[in-house]
């Protein structure tokens, strides 16, 4: 595996990959790997020639109050990770690599970008859209690989290369979660020990939604209070959302129809730390 730090090279690296006839994959992270991350590099491994990934705590996407600063870091760690699984060039740049100068442009995905996360995190996505932009810019990929855990995040882009003809294949991946059904996170490690049993509440609440609309419930607002109660019946959650909508356009469900593609999301905070986890599924 070779890494670099600048654009040039990795342009460079990307050149001779794609003259030699290699399919390009790319899985973009801001590091602190885990086995979702490994996962997308599976996929790519299985779909692609020759795998970039990049490790880029982005500035642009976190709020002023957000966790930019304590983001977990461990480039050393990562880099065995993305050796392991077979990463072939590892894009590890600084902030100033990325942005030289005063950033003039901002990508803004309409209405996919406002509801759920953009709301409590006014400016995210269109952090999250720029930066995905610039790297889809430099690595040209032809295709890139995102997990399902950001469920958001993801009709951002697909919405985002949809709308800028960007020529890039966008591959949804499952969430991977722990043994006990938890998300697979960076963040995870905020989490005090209390506050990692209590949240494995968002699976539980999703498995519960399962049930609840192969019972036969069709009502959104019956899904969305009874998984409110069960999250509320832990001691330290403080719900953020909890939203049942239209999947990928993101507009509001109420009354269910069979054939409907639904998100299911929720935005919960154990103390410090704010966990997302969701189900996307097609009522039947
Ligand atoms: O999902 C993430 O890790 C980030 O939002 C991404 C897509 C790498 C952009 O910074």
């Amino acid at each position: 595996m070779n890494q670099v730090e600048t654009i040039v090279d990795l342009r460079s690296f990307v050149r001779q990959a794609r003259r030699a006839g290699k399919r390009i994959g790319f899985v973009p992270t801001m590091g602190y790997l885990h086995d979702g991350h490994l996962k997308l590099v599976e996929a790519a491994r299985q779909q692609c020639d020759f795998v970039v990934m990049s490790i880029f705590v982005n500035p642009l996407q976190f709020g002023p109050n957000e966790d930019f600063n304590r983001y977990p870091r461990d480039i050393e760690r990562d880099r065995k990770h993305a050796e392991a699984v077979g990463v072939d060039l590892l894009f590890t740049p600084s902030v100033e690599e990325m942005y030289p100068h005063e950033v003039l442009t901002t990508v803004s995905v309409a209405h996919v970008s406002q509801p759920l996360c953009g709301r409590t995190r006014p400016g995210h996505f269109d952090g999250v859209a720029t930066v995905v932009s610039k790297l889809f810019q430099i690595v040209q990929p032809d295709a890139a690989f995102f997990g399902q855990k950001d469920a958001q995040q993801l009709a951002v882009i697909q919405q985002l290369v949809k709308d800028l003809s960007i020529p890039v294949d966008i591959v949804p991946c499952p969430t991977v979660r722990e043994p006990d059904g938890l998300a697979m996170s960076s963040r995870n490690v905020y989490l005090t020990e209390e506050e990692r049993s209590q949240a494995t509440v968002l699976y539980r609440s999703l498995q519960q939604a399962e049930q609840l609309l192969a019972a036969g419930e069709r009502q959104a607002a019956v899904i969305q209070d009874q998984l409110t109660r069960t999250i509320a019946a832990e001691s330290l959650a403080q719900i953020e959302y909890v939203e049942v909508m239209h999947y990928p356009h993101l507009k509001e469900a109420t009354e269910l129809v069979v054939g409907d593609q639904i998100l299911i999301a929720l935005a919960v905070r154990f103390g410090r730390t704010r966990l997302i986890d969701n189900l996307i599924t097609t009522v039947k």
